[in-house]
Protein backbone atom coordinates (compact mmCIF):
# COMPACT_ATOMS: atom_id res chain seq x y z
CA UNK A 1 0.00 0.00 0.00
CA UNK A 2 1.34 3.31 -1.14
CA UNK A 3 0.94 6.31 1.52
CA UNK A 4 -2.04 8.57 1.20
CA UNK A 5 -4.50 11.43 2.14
CA UNK A 6 -8.29 11.14 2.31
CA UNK A 7 -10.21 14.05 2.25
CA UNK A 8 -14.29 14.17 1.67
CA UNK A 9 -15.45 16.83 3.45
CA UNK A 10 -18.91 16.39 1.96
CA UNK A 11 -21.94 15.72 3.97
CA UNK A 12 -23.87 13.51 2.42
CA UNK A 13 -27.40 13.77 2.92
CA UNK A 14 -29.33 10.84 1.59
CA UNK A 15 -32.67 9.10 1.40
CA UNK A 16 -36.62 9.73 -0.04
CA UNK A 17 -37.68 12.74 0.71
CA UNK A 18 -34.01 14.30 1.63
CA UNK A 19 -34.64 17.81 -0.43
CA UNK A 20 -36.64 18.71 2.88
CA UNK A 21 -33.35 18.99 4.73
CA UNK A 22 -32.31 21.48 2.00
CA UNK A 23 -33.39 24.84 4.67
CA UNK A 24 -30.84 23.07 7.18
CA UNK A 25 -27.94 23.35 5.11
CA UNK A 26 -28.80 27.06 4.43
CA UNK A 27 -29.93 28.71 7.19
CA UNK A 28 -28.13 31.28 8.48
CA UNK A 29 -25.61 30.89 6.24
CA UNK A 30 -26.21 31.99 2.90
CA UNK A 31 -28.77 34.64 1.56
CA UNK A 32 -27.49 35.60 -2.13
CA UNK A 33 -27.80 32.08 -3.95
CA UNK A 34 -27.06 31.07 -7.71
CA UNK A 35 -29.40 27.98 -8.60
CA UNK A 36 -27.61 26.14 -11.06
CA UNK A 37 -29.29 23.65 -13.63
CA UNK A 38 -29.97 22.20 -16.91
CA UNK A 39 -32.28 21.76 -19.96
CA UNK A 40 -35.47 21.43 -17.78
CA UNK A 41 -35.38 17.86 -16.22
CA UNK A 42 -35.94 19.51 -12.75
CA UNK A 43 -38.91 21.27 -13.41
CA UNK A 44 -40.45 18.31 -15.47
CA UNK A 45 -40.01 16.47 -12.06
CA UNK A 46 -41.29 18.79 -9.54
CA UNK A 47 -37.47 19.38 -8.00
CA UNK A 48 -37.19 22.95 -9.21
CA UNK A 49 -40.62 24.07 -7.16
CA UNK A 50 -39.68 21.87 -4.42
CA UNK A 51 -36.32 23.82 -4.35
CA UNK A 52 -37.61 27.93 -4.50
CA UNK A 53 -40.09 26.87 -2.22
CA UNK A 54 -37.80 25.72 0.35
CA UNK A 55 -35.16 28.61 -0.69
CA UNK A 56 -38.10 31.18 -0.35
CA UNK A 57 -38.89 30.15 3.13
CA UNK A 58 -35.44 30.69 4.23
CA UNK A 59 -35.61 34.53 2.63
CA UNK A 60 -33.01 33.34 0.18
CA UNK A 61 -32.36 36.23 -2.89
CA UNK A 62 -32.34 33.48 -5.92
CA UNK A 63 -30.51 34.07 -8.89
CA UNK A 64 -31.18 31.58 -11.66
CA UNK A 65 -28.74 30.39 -15.05
CA UNK A 66 -30.35 27.15 -16.50
CA UNK A 67 -29.35 25.56 -19.49
CA UNK A 68 -26.19 23.49 -18.61
CA UNK A 69 -25.71 21.07 -21.51
CA UNK A 70 -24.33 17.36 -21.43
CA UNK A 71 -20.69 18.02 -21.70
CA UNK A 72 -21.38 21.28 -19.89
CA UNK A 73 -19.80 24.40 -22.01
CA UNK A 74 -17.34 27.26 -21.19
CA UNK A 75 -19.47 29.48 -23.03
CA UNK A 76 -22.20 29.47 -19.85
CA UNK A 77 -19.74 29.51 -17.23
CA UNK A 78 -18.32 32.50 -18.58
CA UNK A 79 -21.65 33.88 -17.84
CA UNK A 80 -21.97 32.51 -14.68
CA UNK A 81 -18.70 33.89 -13.43
CA UNK A 82 -19.65 37.50 -14.28
CA UNK A 83 -23.61 36.80 -12.87
CA UNK A 84 -21.84 35.47 -9.60
CA UNK A 85 -19.39 38.38 -8.99
CA UNK A 86 -21.94 41.36 -10.24
CA UNK A 87 -24.66 39.73 -7.35
CA UNK A 88 -22.23 38.81 -4.80
CA UNK A 89 -23.29 34.76 -5.08
CA UNK A 90 -22.47 33.46 -1.17
CA UNK A 91 -23.99 29.90 -2.21
CA UNK A 92 -23.70 28.11 -6.06
CA UNK A 93 -26.73 25.38 -5.71
CA UNK A 94 -26.03 23.12 -8.36
CA UNK A 95 -29.11 20.63 -9.22
CA UNK A 96 -29.26 18.32 -11.67
CA UNK A 97 -26.47 15.87 -12.85
CA UNK A 98 -22.29 15.78 -13.32
CA UNK A 99 -22.27 18.49 -15.69
CA UNK A 100 -24.59 21.34 -13.74
CA UNK A 101 -22.36 20.21 -10.85
CA UNK A 102 -18.98 20.67 -12.64
CA UNK A 103 -20.80 24.00 -14.55
CA UNK A 104 -21.34 24.99 -11.09
CA UNK A 105 -17.78 24.02 -9.92
CA UNK A 106 -16.64 26.20 -12.72
CA UNK A 107 -18.44 29.24 -11.55
CA UNK A 108 -17.36 28.81 -7.94
CA UNK A 109 -13.48 29.43 -8.63
CA UNK A 110 -13.97 31.37 -11.83
CA UNK A 111 -15.57 34.37 -9.67
CA UNK A 112 -12.77 34.67 -7.40
CA UNK A 113 -10.71 34.96 -10.27
CA UNK A 114 -9.73 38.30 -12.12
CA UNK A 115 -8.63 36.33 -15.17
CA UNK A 116 -10.21 34.08 -17.61
CA UNK A 117 -11.84 31.01 -15.74
CA UNK A 118 -10.18 28.62 -18.62
CA UNK A 119 -6.50 29.06 -17.54
CA UNK A 120 -7.67 26.76 -14.83
CA UNK A 121 -7.98 24.06 -17.11
CA UNK A 122 -4.91 24.48 -19.33
CA UNK A 123 -3.16 24.84 -15.87
CA UNK A 124 -2.30 28.18 -16.72
CA UNK A 125 -3.53 29.32 -13.25
CA UNK A 126 -3.69 27.59 -10.00
CA UNK A 127 -6.89 27.19 -8.10
CA UNK A 128 -7.09 29.60 -4.66
CA UNK A 129 -10.84 29.56 -3.71
CA UNK A 130 -14.04 29.07 -4.48
CA UNK A 131 -17.86 30.29 -3.78
CA UNK A 132 -19.06 27.41 -1.54
CA UNK A 133 -21.30 24.62 -3.58
CA UNK A 134 -23.99 22.95 -2.37
CA UNK A 135 -25.54 19.62 -4.67
CA UNK A 136 -28.98 18.32 -5.21
CA UNK A 137 -27.91 15.48 -7.44
CA UNK A 138 -30.80 13.94 -9.68
CA UNK A 139 -28.40 11.75 -11.97
CA UNK A 140 -25.97 9.14 -9.61
CA UNK A 141 -23.11 8.59 -12.62
CA UNK A 142 -19.95 11.10 -12.41
CA UNK A 143 -19.68 11.52 -8.50
CA UNK A 144 -19.33 15.05 -8.89
CA UNK A 145 -21.04 15.43 -5.83
CA UNK A 146 -18.13 14.91 -3.59
CA UNK A 147 -15.19 14.55 -6.27
CA UNK A 148 -12.63 16.80 -6.63
CA UNK A 149 -12.80 17.18 -10.51
CA UNK A 150 -14.35 19.43 -12.92
CA UNK A 151 -14.44 19.01 -16.36
CA UNK A 152 -15.59 21.34 -18.97
CA UNK A 153 -15.81 21.37 -22.62
CA UNK A 154 -14.53 24.86 -24.85
CA UNK A 155 -16.39 25.25 -27.46
CA UNK A 156 -14.07 27.03 -29.41
CA UNK A 157 -11.41 23.98 -30.38
CA UNK A 158 -13.31 21.11 -29.00
CA UNK A 159 -11.21 20.80 -26.05
CA UNK A 160 -12.71 18.96 -22.83
CA UNK A 161 -10.31 19.54 -19.92
CA UNK A 162 -10.11 18.88 -16.25
CA UNK A 163 -9.40 20.69 -12.99
CA UNK A 164 -8.96 18.85 -9.75
CA UNK A 165 -8.46 20.26 -6.50
CA UNK A 166 -9.82 19.59 -3.02
CA UNK A 167 -11.40 22.88 -2.65
CA UNK A 168 -13.82 21.82 -5.64
CA UNK A 169 -15.19 19.04 -2.88
CA UNK A 170 -19.11 20.45 -2.36
CA UNK A 171 -20.17 21.11 1.05
CA UNK A 172 -23.10 19.24 0.73
CA UNK A 173 -24.85 16.83 -1.52
CA UNK A 174 -28.75 16.19 -0.91
CA UNK A 175 -29.42 12.91 -2.95
CA UNK A 176 -32.95 11.52 -3.15
CA UNK A 177 -33.05 8.40 -5.58
CA UNK A 178 -36.62 9.40 -5.82
CA UNK A 179 -35.46 12.05 -8.25
CA UNK A 180 -33.47 9.67 -9.97
CA UNK A 181 -36.59 7.39 -11.14
CA UNK A 182 -37.15 10.14 -13.88
CA UNK A 183 -34.12 9.20 -15.51
CA UNK A 184 -34.44 7.46 -19.29
CA UNK A 185 -33.24 4.21 -19.33
CA UNK A 186 -30.15 5.45 -21.87
CA UNK A 187 -28.87 7.75 -19.17
CA UNK A 188 -29.11 5.39 -16.31
CA UNK A 189 -27.32 3.04 -17.95
CA UNK A 190 -24.46 5.32 -19.25
CA UNK A 191 -24.37 6.67 -15.23
CA UNK A 192 -23.80 2.76 -14.50
CA UNK A 193 -20.77 2.37 -16.65
CA UNK A 194 -19.54 5.63 -15.70
CA UNK A 195 -19.22 4.24 -11.91
CA UNK A 196 -18.16 1.26 -12.54
CA UNK A 197 -15.07 2.61 -14.61
CA UNK A 198 -14.28 5.14 -11.60
CA UNK A 199 -13.84 1.67 -10.08
CA UNK A 200 -12.01 0.50 -12.90
CA UNK A 201 -9.26 3.20 -12.68
CA UNK A 202 -8.46 2.56 -9.25
CA UNK A 203 -8.67 -1.21 -8.92
CA UNK A 204 -6.73 -2.18 -12.06
CA UNK A 205 -3.21 -1.13 -10.54
CA UNK A 206 0.55 -2.46 -9.78
CA UNK A 207 0.18 -1.52 -6.18
CA UNK A 208 0.70 -4.47 -3.97
CA UNK A 209 -0.85 -5.41 -0.33
CA UNK A 210 -4.01 -3.73 -0.92
CA UNK A 211 -6.46 -6.33 -0.06
CA UNK A 212 -9.31 -4.03 1.80
CA UNK A 213 -9.58 -1.79 -0.54
CA UNK A 214 -9.43 -4.72 -3.90
CA UNK A 215 -12.21 -5.82 -1.31
CA UNK A 216 -14.35 -2.38 -1.30
CA UNK A 217 -14.19 -2.10 -5.15
CA UNK A 218 -14.66 -5.78 -5.73
CA UNK A 219 -18.00 -5.48 -3.75
CA UNK A 220 -18.95 -2.07 -5.34
CA UNK A 221 -18.78 -3.54 -8.39
CA UNK A 222 -20.85 -6.83 -7.67
CA UNK A 223 -23.31 -4.18 -6.31
CA UNK A 224 -23.24 -1.73 -9.14
CA UNK A 225 -23.88 -5.14 -11.52
CA UNK A 226 -26.31 -7.01 -9.91
CA UNK A 227 -28.77 -3.68 -9.10
CA UNK A 228 -28.33 -2.76 -12.99
CA UNK A 229 -30.03 -5.89 -13.54
CA UNK A 230 -32.47 -5.17 -11.83
CA UNK A 231 -33.34 -1.90 -13.24
CA UNK A 232 -33.02 -3.34 -16.44
CA UNK A 233 -36.05 -5.38 -15.72
CA UNK A 234 -37.85 -3.12 -13.16
CA UNK A 235 -36.78 0.62 -13.83
CA UNK A 236 -38.36 2.25 -11.19
CA UNK A 237 -37.11 -0.56 -8.27
CA UNK A 238 -36.22 2.27 -5.69
CA UNK A 239 -34.19 0.01 -3.79
CA UNK A 240 -31.70 -0.59 -6.39
CA UNK A 241 -31.84 3.09 -7.82
CA UNK A 242 -30.47 3.71 -4.25
CA UNK A 243 -28.20 1.21 -4.19
CA UNK A 244 -26.80 2.62 -7.33
CA UNK A 245 -26.56 6.23 -6.11
CA UNK A 246 -24.77 5.37 -3.20
CA UNK A 247 -22.27 3.61 -5.34
CA UNK A 248 -21.82 6.57 -7.40
CA UNK A 249 -20.58 8.63 -4.84
CA UNK A 250 -18.41 6.25 -3.10
CA UNK A 251 -16.54 5.03 -6.30
CA UNK A 252 -15.42 8.58 -7.41
CA UNK A 253 -14.92 10.19 -3.55
CA UNK A 254 -11.51 8.81 -3.14
CA UNK A 255 -11.99 6.03 -0.84
CA UNK A 256 -12.07 3.25 -2.96
CA UNK A 257 -8.68 5.32 -4.13
CA UNK A 258 -6.75 4.95 -0.52
CA UNK A 259 -3.13 3.75 -1.22
CA UNK A 260 -3.21 2.61 -4.54
CA UNK A 261 -1.47 4.32 -7.88
CA UNK A 262 -4.48 4.80 -10.24
CA UNK A 263 -4.89 4.84 -14.08
CA UNK A 264 -7.19 7.25 -15.83
CA UNK A 265 -5.82 6.74 -19.20
CA UNK A 266 -9.47 5.33 -20.82
CA UNK A 267 -10.80 8.68 -19.11
CA UNK A 268 -8.55 10.77 -21.14
CA UNK A 269 -8.92 8.74 -23.74
CA UNK A 270 -12.81 8.66 -23.90
CA UNK A 271 -13.04 12.50 -23.60
CA UNK A 272 -11.06 13.18 -26.79
CA UNK A 273 -14.28 11.66 -28.35
CA UNK A 274 -16.85 13.61 -26.53
CA UNK A 275 -14.60 16.84 -27.41
CA UNK A 276 -14.98 16.03 -30.78
CA UNK A 277 -18.16 14.16 -31.27
CA UNK A 278 -20.06 15.22 -28.02
CA UNK A 279 -20.41 11.47 -27.21
CA UNK A 280 -22.04 10.70 -23.49
CA UNK A 281 -18.93 10.49 -21.03
CA UNK A 282 -20.18 7.28 -20.17
CA UNK A 283 -20.79 5.58 -23.59
CA UNK A 284 -17.18 6.98 -24.23
CA UNK A 285 -16.10 4.29 -21.43
CA UNK A 286 -18.58 1.03 -22.63
CA UNK A 287 -16.33 1.85 -25.54
CA UNK A 288 -12.95 2.18 -24.28
CA UNK A 289 -12.79 0.09 -21.32
CA UNK A 290 -12.79 -3.12 -23.35
CA UNK A 291 -10.55 -2.22 -25.62
CA UNK A 292 -8.06 -0.88 -22.87
CA UNK A 293 -8.41 -4.12 -21.41
CA UNK A 294 -7.81 -6.53 -24.08
CA UNK A 295 -4.75 -4.24 -24.95
CA UNK A 296 -3.01 -3.99 -21.06
CA UNK A 297 -4.12 -7.30 -19.56
CA UNK A 298 -0.71 -8.62 -19.92
CA UNK A 299 0.83 -6.05 -17.91
CA UNK A 300 -0.43 -7.69 -14.42
CA UNK A 301 -2.32 -11.06 -15.42
CA UNK A 302 -2.88 -11.63 -12.08
CA UNK A 303 -5.15 -8.57 -11.58
CA UNK A 304 -7.23 -9.47 -14.45
CA UNK A 305 -8.14 -13.17 -12.82
CA UNK A 306 -8.61 -11.59 -10.02
CA UNK A 307 -11.11 -9.31 -11.58
CA UNK A 308 -12.59 -12.17 -13.20
CA UNK A 309 -13.12 -15.02 -10.49
CA UNK A 310 -14.25 -11.91 -7.96
CA UNK A 311 -16.37 -9.95 -9.85
CA UNK A 312 -17.65 -12.21 -12.12
CA UNK A 313 -17.59 -15.56 -11.01
CA UNK A 314 -15.70 -16.77 -13.93
CA UNK A 315 -14.69 -20.80 -13.21
CA UNK A 316 -10.93 -21.52 -12.75
CA UNK A 317 -11.90 -25.31 -13.56
CA UNK A 318 -9.48 -26.95 -16.59
CA UNK A 319 -8.42 -23.11 -17.66
CA UNK A 320 -5.48 -21.20 -17.89
CA UNK A 321 -4.95 -18.12 -15.93
CA UNK A 322 -5.12 -16.15 -19.33
CA UNK A 323 -8.29 -17.64 -20.37
CA UNK A 324 -9.85 -16.92 -17.27
CA UNK A 325 -8.53 -12.93 -17.56
CA UNK A 326 -9.73 -13.08 -20.73
CA UNK A 327 -13.36 -14.42 -19.53
CA UNK A 328 -13.22 -11.94 -17.48
CA UNK A 329 -13.01 -9.24 -19.78
CA UNK A 330 -15.53 -10.94 -21.71
CA UNK A 331 -18.11 -11.32 -19.06
CA UNK A 332 -17.84 -7.50 -19.23
CA UNK A 333 -18.32 -6.88 -22.83
CA UNK A 334 -21.44 -9.51 -21.83
CA UNK A 335 -22.76 -6.93 -19.27
CA UNK A 336 -21.97 -3.64 -21.40
CA UNK A 337 -24.40 -5.08 -24.40
CA UNK A 338 -27.00 -6.54 -21.54
CA UNK A 339 -27.36 -2.48 -21.01
CA UNK A 340 -27.48 -1.58 -24.20
CA UNK A 341 -24.65 0.56 -24.16
CA UNK A 342 -21.89 0.24 -27.03
CA UNK A 343 -18.74 -1.77 -27.15
CA UNK A 344 -17.24 -0.27 -30.55
CA UNK A 345 -16.87 2.67 -32.08
CA UNK A 346 -19.11 1.01 -34.74
CA UNK A 347 -21.98 0.34 -32.71
CA UNK A 348 -21.92 4.14 -31.60
CA UNK A 349 -21.97 5.13 -35.48
CA UNK A 350 -18.65 7.25 -34.80
CA UNK A 351 -16.57 7.73 -37.76
CA UNK A 352 -13.25 6.19 -37.78
CA UNK A 353 -11.16 8.99 -39.62
CA UNK A 354 -10.26 11.22 -37.10
CA UNK A 355 -8.44 8.35 -34.63
CA UNK A 356 -4.89 9.56 -35.35
CA UNK A 357 -6.22 13.15 -34.45
CA UNK A 358 -7.73 12.00 -30.63
CA UNK A 359 -4.61 9.68 -30.01
CA UNK A 360 -2.46 13.03 -30.49
CA UNK A 361 -4.90 14.97 -28.38
CA UNK A 362 -4.86 12.73 -25.88
CA UNK A 363 -0.65 12.35 -25.43
CA UNK A 364 -0.36 16.19 -25.79
CA UNK A 365 0.08 16.66 -22.18
CA UNK A 366 2.68 13.32 -21.82
CA UNK A 367 1.65 9.98 -21.95
CA UNK A 368 -1.64 8.31 -19.95
CA UNK A 369 -2.03 5.90 -17.41
CA UNK A 370 0.54 4.30 -14.97
CA UNK A 371 -0.75 0.36 -15.11
CA UNK A 372 0.43 0.60 -18.61
CA UNK A 373 1.83 3.77 -19.66
CA UNK A 374 0.40 4.64 -23.14
CA UNK A 375 1.98 6.92 -25.56
CA UNK A 376 -0.04 7.73 -28.77
CA UNK A 377 0.64 4.88 -30.47
CA UNK A 378 -0.75 2.68 -27.56
CA UNK A 379 -4.00 5.10 -27.88
CA UNK A 380 -3.82 4.12 -31.97
CA UNK A 381 -3.81 0.57 -31.48
CA UNK A 382 -6.28 0.86 -28.11
CA UNK A 383 -9.12 2.74 -30.86
CA UNK A 384 -8.48 0.10 -33.58
CA UNK A 385 -9.14 -2.68 -31.06
CA UNK A 386 -12.28 -0.26 -30.43
CA UNK A 387 -13.48 0.07 -34.50
O1 LIG B 1 -30.36 19.00 -18.50
P1 LIG B 1 -31.45 18.23 -17.90
O2 LIG B 1 -32.79 18.58 -18.44
O3 LIG B 1 -31.43 18.24 -16.40
O4 LIG B 1 -31.26 16.69 -18.38
C1 LIG B 1 -30.12 15.91 -18.03
C2 LIG B 1 -29.14 15.73 -19.19
O5 LIG B 1 -29.78 15.87 -20.42
C3 LIG B 1 -30.59 14.52 -17.77
N1 LIG B 1 -31.02 14.27 -16.40
C4 LIG B 1 -30.30 14.45 -15.26
N2 LIG B 1 -31.02 14.03 -14.21
C5 LIG B 1 -32.22 13.60 -14.67
C6 LIG B 1 -32.22 13.76 -16.07
N3 LIG B 1 -33.28 13.41 -16.84
C7 LIG B 1 -34.37 12.91 -16.22
N4 LIG B 1 -34.42 12.72 -14.87
C8 LIG B 1 -33.37 13.04 -14.09
N5 LIG B 1 -33.41 12.81 -12.77
O6 LIG B 1 -29.47 13.69 -18.05
C9 LIG B 1 -28.72 14.29 -19.09
C10 LIG B 1 -27.24 14.09 -18.81
O7 LIG B 1 -26.87 14.80 -17.66
P2 LIG B 1 -25.32 15.08 -17.34
O8 LIG B 1 -25.27 15.91 -16.13
O9 LIG B 1 -24.65 15.56 -18.57
O10 LIG B 1 -24.76 13.62 -17.08
P3 LIG B 1 -23.60 13.13 -16.14
O11 LIG B 1 -24.01 13.20 -14.72
O12 LIG B 1 -23.19 11.82 -16.68
O13 LIG B 1 -22.40 14.19 -16.34
C11 LIG B 1 -21.49 14.06 -17.38
C12 LIG B 1 -20.37 15.07 -17.29
O14 LIG B 1 -19.59 14.91 -16.08
C13 LIG B 1 -18.19 14.71 -16.42
C14 LIG B 1 -18.28 14.06 -17.78
O15 LIG B 1 -17.06 14.12 -18.49
C15 LIG B 1 -19.38 14.86 -18.44
O16 LIG B 1 -18.91 16.10 -18.91
N6 LIG B 1 -17.48 13.97 -15.36
C16 LIG B 1 -17.24 14.61 -14.21
C17 LIG B 1 -16.49 14.05 -13.19
C18 LIG B 1 -16.21 14.79 -11.95
N7 LIG B 1 -16.53 16.07 -11.88
O17 LIG B 1 -15.67 14.24 -10.99
C19 LIG B 1 -15.93 12.69 -13.31
C20 LIG B 1 -16.44 11.91 -14.46
O18 LIG B 1 -15.50 10.94 -14.82
C21 LIG B 1 -16.81 12.73 -15.66
O19 LIG B 1 -15.68 13.02 -16.46
ZN1 LIG C 1 -16.20 9.18 -15.48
Amino acid sequence: MKNFKFYSPTKIVFGERSVNQLGRQIAGKYKNILLHYGGGSIKKSGLYTEVMNILKEYDCEVYELSGVEPNPKLGLVREGVKLAKKKDIDLILAVGGGSVIDSAKAIGIGAMYDGDVWDYYTGDASVRGTIPLGVILTFPATGSEASMGSVITNEDGHRKLAVNHDILRPLFAIMDPLYTLTLPSKQTFAGIMDILSHIFERYFTHTKNVDLTDSLCEGTMRTVIKNAYILKKDPRNLAARSEIMLAGTIAHNGLLGMGREDDWASHGIGHEMSALYGTTHGRTLSIIFPAWMKYVYKENLDRFVQFAINVFSVSVVNKSLEQIALEGINSLITFIKDIGLPVSLEDEGLPLDKIDFMAERATEGGPLGTFKVLKKEDVIRIFNLAR
